[in-house]
């Protein structure tokens, strides 16, 4: 089962600690529910990858905090490796793709654990799919904890994935605004004053 988030009201509403108020409207994802549900992706992974040592294939830089967690959850073989890749720029909008770092471990004839941290008009991840079965491994899974279906221009879907969201900009937890954020502990909305005036005013 995907939970899916919308952002919480009333009294359940986590409080976006005093630091951070001013750019954060509202906390999406808690540290809590991510802890939770990503020890159930795990089990989930873990139940589909049994005995073969896997190739965890991760995407910077947005994966850090999302795949130290899931991989510390994971008990079976595994050997790491990256794939830098870039598609936003300093704003909110998905553009080019720039490659900053190649994978450097050989997939051939190995299964294969694609991670992104969100899946959002989906060019990145089609993208580096194409990319890494081209090195032809005997299976390639992906892994995402975000999904951010209503933005989707390529047809592509995540065979894990940790939340549904809706089309809001999200920060924390390893996703950034122009560089910023990434050290959240939870998935927050921003306030739209924040990626409006750009980067400027955090400078
Ligand atoms: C973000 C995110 C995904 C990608 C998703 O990366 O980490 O890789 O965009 O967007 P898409 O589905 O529209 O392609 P970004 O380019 O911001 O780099 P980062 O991981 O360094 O933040």
């Amino acid at each position: 089962m995907k939970p899916s988030v919308r952002p919480a009201s009333g009294r359940s509403k986590p409080s976006v600690p005093p630091r951070w108020r001013k750019e954060v409207e509202s906390i999406l994802i808690t540290d809590a529910q991510l802890e939770k549900r990503i020890l159930q992706m795990s089990r989930e992974i873990q139940a589909d990858f049994t005995g073969r040592e896997m190739v965890v294939v991760s995407l910077l830089n947005g994966t850090v905090m999302f795949l130290a967690d899931l991989i510390r959850s994971l008990s079976l073989p595994l050997r790491l490796d990256f794939i830098g890749v870039s598609s936003y720029g300093a704003g909110t909008e998905s553009g080019d793709l720039v490659f900053t770092k190649e994978l450097r471990l050989d997939v051939r004839g190995r299964d294969v654990l694609l991670v992104d941290d969100i899946l959002d008009t989906g060019r990145t991840l089609s993208r580096v799919h194409a990319k890494i079965k081209a090195l032809k491994p005997r299976r390639i899974k992906t892994c995402v904890l975000l999904n951010k279906s209503a933005r989707r221009v390529e047809d592509v879907e995540a065979d894990y994935v940790g939340f549904e969201i809706p089309d809001y900009f999200v920060v924390g937890y390893g996703l950034d605004f122009a560089e910023r954020f990434r050290n959240l502990p939870f998935v927050a909305v921003l306030h739209p004053h924040v990626y409006k005036e750009g980067i400027k005013k955090l400078k």
